[in-house]
């Protein structure tokens, strides 16, 4: 096991699963920009020999799951592919889980929380669906797979589950949820919980190297709706730009899966964080910052 050297107690060494990925490739750089010990593999999860064999020779004191069967070009692939999706989302998932957990790792899941969907008891003004709430979502094979797998992983005392939803970043990734809804012919408009990368990317690695486990809804404070995203979008990075609403009705005939749009509540988050006196801003003064960064570093 990694040691520090100098007082005998174990120095953090990661690795982050679903090495080729986009949000492990957003972790290993700022693992690295810490100059944290950091390893990453594409091994699939399921393969539980190659697995234990990754883990024993690597042995990591953090694994960051941040593999996952999302689908290309979208969800919907999973609609047509489901025996593959529940290899990854829910065999491999559980089965590294499990292999930490046999070994005393402590392994981090970037899970999602597009599992619900504004009913009576959380509309969209409204506190938020909590940790405790049962999923309500299941109009797409990806969203079901994720409650599943979410439901029986909680009872692992290893796992650190953290719910991604929408999750942004500060370029324009194709996978960064702006890019997306700024390249669509039409988008709703819907006030949603979103996860600015680069607030709470930071955050899961104090929850990780803290030992924290559990479920946490991971977004930014607050709900969005899609056109105060694309309306700061346009005052900030890209001047002119316009695009198109439709309703939720005329999006159900253009996408196979359905969508969820819910907020989160965050206050378990945000009151663990500040243990460690860190804070996450609300999601609006996120989003500003965010496009600023942008603005600074030319992305157009
Ligand atoms: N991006 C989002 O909108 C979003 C929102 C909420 C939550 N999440 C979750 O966050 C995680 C990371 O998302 P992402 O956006 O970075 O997705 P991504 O770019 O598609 O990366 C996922 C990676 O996981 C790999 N993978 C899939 N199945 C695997 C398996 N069985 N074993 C090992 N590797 C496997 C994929 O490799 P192959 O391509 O070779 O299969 C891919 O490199 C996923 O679990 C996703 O569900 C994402």
């Amino acid at each position: 096991m990694a040691t520090n050297g100098t007082n005998g107690t174990k120095a953090s060494r990661f690795l982050i699963w679903g090495g080729d990925g986009w949000v492990a490739g957003h972790l290993k750089t700022l693992l690295e920009g810490q100059g944290k010990e950091v390893y990453s593999t594409t091994i699939r999860m399921e393969n539980r020999e190659q697995v234990v064999a990754e883990l024993d020779r690597v042995q990591p004191t953090h694994v960051l799951n941040a593999a996952g069967c999302t689908g290309r070009p979208n969800v919907d692939w999973c609609e047509d592919n489901k025996e593959a999706t529940i290899r990854s989302n829910v065999i491999g998932t559980l089965n590294l889980a499990d292999c930490c957990f046999l070994r005393g790792i402590h392994c981090t899941v970037f899970a999602t929380g597009c599992i619900y969907q504004y009913d009576e008891a959380h509309p969209w003004d409204g506190a938020g669906f909590l940790e405790t709430d049962p999923a309500n979502f299941a109009g797409s094979f990806y969203s079901m797979t994720k409650t599943h797998v979410e439901e029986v992983m909680k009872h692992y005392n290893n796992c650190l589950i953290l719910r991604l939803r929408m999750p942004v970043s500060d370029d324009l990734h194709p996978r960064n949820f702006v890019t997306k809804i700024a390249k669509y012919e039409r988008v709703v408009d819907i006030p949603n919980s979103n996860t600015i990368l680069s607030d709470l990317l930071p955050a899961s690695i104090l929850l990780a190297e803290h030992g924290e486990v559990g479920i946490y809804n991971f977004t930014n404070p607050g709900a969005i709706s899609h056109n105060e995203v694309l309306t700061l979008f346009r005052d900030i990075v890209r001047p002119g730009f316009t695009w198109k609403n439709f309703s939720l009705e005329e999006q159900s005939r253009v996408i196979k899966a359905g969508r969820s749009n819910c907020k989160l509540d965050t206050t378990k988050l945000t009151t663990k964080l500040k243990e460690y006196g860190y804070e996450v801003p609300d999601i609006h003064e996120a989003y500003r910052m965010c496009f600023e960064r942008m603005k600074a570093a030319g992305v157009q």
